[in-house]
């Protein structure tokens, strides 16, 4: 593979070529950052889903899930402060009427340097850029672009807008529904799925008697209307997040803080991916809720980009809601205060918050198990593309595969998956030869191929083919169940 945009540009073909990714509404032409998920895709990103379920809910006795509503009470936005600070600085092109989020226009330019070999000059004009940002200084901002001659894509000339704010919520009527004291009727769609947690936070600590410090989780849709939205599934306009607050004493948010990006960076490594394909990256400019944040990059194709963003949130969510509301947002907490002797009492919880965009992380996990592979011999050229998946994520854990449509062999594999399909997802296919069947299951990442020829008839063994080695053995078709739950456990 010739360099990485390459390798980016081939992840892509494969995603829609072999049914995981395709563009939305491609027969009108797309929409842009707008996708959807094939019969592949979806079964990996179910994967993913329920791997980070499980980790979070079922591996902490202390965290619950819920499902709350895309629709909020409008005034959950405000009370959240995204009305009025969900703002990017955006910059128009004169020339090309394009508009660009100022900080994706910046990084463009020094991904742009890099790529010339100029490291240092591409690190200066970040770190201009993060120290303008964190002042909102537009004005310093828009002649760091200047003196750089930073240009646009469309229409390579210099000629910009001065740069203002835009705001990246969605919005739309709600009809009749909405009371008519309501000066408009107007709705967002979720920017975050943070905020059905917060507006539940006592619902779910009262009925499921939760005391502090505690969890909640969350996988749902959320969007935003983003400017720039490039670079396939990792910047979109309806993505899914998977959100957990962690609601804490006030005080203790610095050990909760630093407790959460271990245990969140542990769960990445646990799928067998490289822990140097992460780094963490400490934020300059705060989000208007945070007093520490970060992210946990990953090793894009493109370069470390974030993955994951952990959040020490304060009381700001819950202590805002509780003004716009005019309801508590209180816990009672009896435990002793060693300093006063006395029970804690009162008080509206900190937060510590982990986010992960659910389709970066499918992005982070096929982008690093697609590989190319030469198996050139002196006599054949010969090469394969293969899903290197943790066999837990996979889409088909198992494929049956009678070496022949005759002679019985079929009815010997159709049983091989009637045995095994209740406990994990299986694929049968007869057509083809064995070889281009193996090639169509490493494309979409199979773990495991058995193959049922007529030795299985004499003496009930298959061969198993494991995908990364391609190596083959011949074991018992009574094992065949066990050694793959075995690998995906
Ligand atoms: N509740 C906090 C929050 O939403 P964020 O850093 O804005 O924080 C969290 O988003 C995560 O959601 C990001 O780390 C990223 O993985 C994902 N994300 C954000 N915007 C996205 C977009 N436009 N497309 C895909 N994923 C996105």
């Amino acid at each position: 593979m010739a360099n990485d945009s390459n390798r980016f540009q081939a992840i892509i073909s494969h995603c829609k070529e072999y049914g995981f990714i395709f563009p939305s509404s491609e027969i009108y032409d797309g929409l842009q950052a707008v996708y959807d998920y094939g019969q592949w895709g979806s079964e990996l990103k179910k994967n993913i889903k329920d791997y980070w379920w499980d980790s979070m809910t079922r591996m902490h006795e202390n965290i619950v899930g819920i499902d709350a509503a895309i629709f909020m009470h409008p005034t959950t936005w405000k009370a959240s402060g995204h009305v009025d600070n969900f703002n990017d600085p955006m910059i128009d092109n004169k020339d090309s009427k394009k508009r660009y989020r100022v900080d994706h226009l910046i990084e463009a330019f020094s991904d742009e340097l890099r790529a010339a070999g100029q490291n240092d000059k591409a690190d200066a004009v970040l770190a201009d850029m993060d120290a303008l940002l964190a002042k909102d200084d537009f004005a310093g901002l828009k002649k760091l672009i200047e003196e750089n001659k930073i240009k646009c894509a469309v229409s390579g000339t210099y000629n910009w807008t001065d740069i203002r704010q835009f705001n990246l919520m969605f919005s739309t009527e709600f009809g009749s529904t909405v009371s008519s004291e309501d000066a408009d009727n107007k709705v967002y769609l979720r920017p975050e799925t943070a905020q059905g947690i917060f507006v539940n936070f006592l619902n779910v600590q009262k009925s499921g008697r939760m005391k502090i410090p505690f969890g909640i989780a969350q996988i749902g849709k959320a969007f935003r209307n983003e400017i720039v939205a490039r670079q396939f599934i990792f910047r979109m306009r309806e993505f899914e997040q998977m959100e957990m607050q962690f609601f804490i004493q006030p005080g203790t948010q610095k050990k909760w803080y630093e407790f959460w990006k271990e245990e969140r960076l542990k769960w990445h490594t646990s799928l067998g991916i490289p822990a140097d394909k992460y780094r963490f990256h400490d934020h300059i400019k705060l989000a208007h809720y945070a007093d520490a944040a970060c992210d946990i990059e990953f090793e894009f194709p493109m370069g470390f980009k974030e993955l994951e963003g952990i959040h020490s949130r304060t009381d700001f969510d819950l202590r805002n809601h509780q003004e716009y509301s005019k309801k508590k947002q209180q816990y009672f907490d009896n435990d002793i205060d060693p300093a006063t002797g006395k029970p804690y009492g009162n008080y509206i919880p900190y937060v510590i918050e982990t986010s992960i965009g659910l389709d970066r992380m499918f992005l982070a996990v096929i982008s690093h198990a697609y590989t190319e592979e030469d198996l050139s011999t002196p006599e054949k050229k010969d090469d394969r593309v293969v899903l290197k998946l943790p066999p837990r994520l996979a889409p088909m854990k198992l494929a049956i595969l009678p070496l022949v449509k005759k002679d019985g062999l079929p009815e010997i594999a159709r049983q091989i998956m009637d045995e095994c399909k209740l406990h994990f997802r299986c694929f049968y296919e007869e057509k083809d030869t064995i070889g281009k069947r193996y090639r169509r299951m490493d494309a979409i990442g199979t773990p495991f191929c058995v193959t049922v020829d007529h030795q299985s008839k004499e003496d009930n063994t298959v061969t198993i083919r494991h995908r990364d080695s391609m190596k083959q053995e011949r074991v018992p078709i009574t094992s065949v169940k066990e050694l793959v739950l075995n690998a995906i456990r």
